[in-house]
Parts: structure tokens; C-alpha cells; sequence
């Protein structure tokens, strides 16, 4: 597996695998990789000729009280991850690489991204969009894999994909869990023993709702009350929302019917965690 620093190297390298006629997958990711990650470079390298991963920490994502630089990075442990999954090219571009100073494009998008996470962190997804559409310019890539932890920036890069016509397959792979349940997440490596074993409660709270759910119960505000009164029995949880969204639309939903997505933020300390379901009624 190559490691390389710059965009023409990238290019240089992807150019030469289309000339062979050699289909590519892009795994976009901001590194710290998990369990989680490693899913998806592997079902990207049983789909497609050749594996890029991408390790960039995006700060146009990241509001000016977020984790930016807190956020924990490990290019060594990520190599050995994306090359034992089986990636052909690991791109680990530094900020300057990616962004001009004097830049004045962005990719916005209306609608989808006002809710759930847009709400608490309203520059998140311009950051995302512009960050993925310049990876998508870059890599060029036949496929590219997203996981549903991240269940609305899934939603959010599937609109844009169809929006502005990228010719790419956007991939939306499970949410990978530890054995008690929590999602894998590059920042649980930010909570002490105590909060780590309070934030079971997550997942403990969806199951409730989800058991509602797939015994019949149509009504959304039910469902959301049972998941907050859960979470509420945690004394160190602190929610930041609980809210049920249609999946293609991410509009609040009143009644439980077609693609029914069950979104939670919860901070755990000062750890903003999140955790979804999702259903199709
Ligand atoms: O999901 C992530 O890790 C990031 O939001 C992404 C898609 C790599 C863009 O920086």
C-alpha cells in the first residue's frame, strides 16, 4: 500500500489504474480508524479493483468550540488498518494541501442539513460537502462508502450526489458495535472508564424505541418520549436531541411510516456522542 501526501500524486497514481481499465472504491475518513472503518474499506475492496482511503482530519467541518485539535490522530496504527483491509493507496494531505487560504467556494446544502446535527452544529455539513466533493474531484472514484453511524451526512452526501450529478455510487454501509452495544466511534477513546459504561445508554435507549416500533406503534412522539425517558435515568447523559426524521428528507415525522430514521445526540461528559436506527415501515 502506497501512502501519499498530495493531490497530484493521487491523481498521478488513480490516472494509471483507469488506463487499465481498473474500477475504484474511495473510503473517505478523518482517520483513528476503528473496526468501523475497517468494514467499510473491506466491503470497498470486495466491490471495486482498487481501495483509496482518505485520512484528513477536515477543520472546515468543525465548529470554533469543537474538538479540532483534541481530535485523536494515528497515521501509523491507520496504515497498518487500511493495509491489512486491503487498501491499494492511504491519502493523508495536510490542511494546506486541501485548502487555499484565499478560497472562496463552499458547498451548501438547504433542507437536509437543518436538523439533528445541522441544528447543534450549524457549519458542520458545509464543511463535509465541500471536503467530499473535493475528495469525489479528486479520487474519482466508481464507489464510495459511508457509514449509517453517520446516518445523516449519509443523507446528506446522497443528495448532493444526485444534486449536482457526480457519476458515483454512494454505498451506505451497518453500524459496527462494540459487545455491549456502543457504536464504534474514533471519539469514545475520549471518555474515562465511568462514562464509557454509562454510554451504553444509547444504544440501551434506541432498543426501546425500536421494539415499539416493530411492535406497531405508528405514533413518533410515544416513541421519542420512551428514548428520552431512558436516556434520562443516566445521570451523566445529557441529550443534545432525540428526534425521528423521515431518512430521505431529514423532516420531523409524526407518524412512523416509509424510511423512518431514529436519531440521537447524547453528550457523556463532555463527549458528544451519536447513535441511530433506522426502519422501513
Ligand atoms: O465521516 C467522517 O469521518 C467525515 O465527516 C468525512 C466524511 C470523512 C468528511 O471529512
Amino acid at each position: 500500500m502506497q501512502i501519499v501526501k498530495t493531490i497530484g500524486e493521487v491523481r498521478s497514481v488513480v490516472k494509471q489504474w483507469k488506463k487499465e481499465g481498473l474500477s475504484v472504491g474511495l473510503v473517505p475518513t478523518m482517520g483513528f480508524l476503528h473496526e468501523g472503518h475497517k468494514s467499510l474499506i473491506e466491503r470497498a475492496v470486495k466491490e471495486n479493483d482498487r481501495v483509496v482511503v482518505s485520512d484528513f482530519v477536515n477543520p472546515t467541518q468543525f465548529g470554533p468550540n469543537e474538538d479540532l485539535a483534541s481530535y485523536p490522530r494515528d497515521l501509523d496504527r491507520d496504515a497498518k488498518l487500511c493495509e491489512e483491509a486491503g487498501a491499494a493507496l492511504l491519502f493523508n494531505p495536510e490542511p494546506e494541501e486541501m485548502y487555499y487560504e484565499d478560497r472562496t467556494t463552499s458547498v451548501n446544502m438547504e433542507g437536509l442539513t437543518k436538523e439533528l446535527c445541522g441544528k447543534s452544529r450549524p457549519i458542520h455539513f458545509s464543511g463535509v460537502c465541500t471536503v467530499v466533493s473535493k475528495l469525489f474531484h479528486i479520487v474519482t472514484p466508481d464507489r464510495a462508502y459511508f457509514g449509517q453511524k453517520d446516518a445523516q451526512q449519509l443523507a446528506v452526501i446522497k443528495r448532493m450526489v444526485r444534486d449536482l450529478n457526480f457519476d458515483i455510487e454512494i454505498v451506505g454501509c451497518p453500524i459496527i458495535r462494540e459487545e455491549d452495544g456502543l457504536a464504534k466511534s474514533s471519539r469514545n477513546t475520549y471518555l474515562s472508564e465511568e462514562e464509557r459504561k454509562a454510554a451504553v445508554i444509547l444504544n440501551q435507549s434506541l432498543k426501546i424505541g425500536k421494539e415499539m416500533i416493530e411492535k406497531g406503534e405508528k405514533d413518533a412522539a410515544k416513541v421519542k418520549e420512551a428514548i428520552v425517558k431512558n436516556l434520562t435515568t443516566e445521570p451523566l447523559a445529557k441529550i443534545d436531541y432525540v428526534e425521528i426524521v423521515d431518512f430521505n428528507t431529514i423532516e420531523p415525522i409524526t407518524t412512523i411510516k416509509g424510511s423512518v430514521l431514529t436519531a440521537i445526540a447524547v453528550y457523556i461528559g463532555k463527549t458528544r456522542l451519536i447513535d441511530n436506527f433506522i426502519v422501513n415501515i
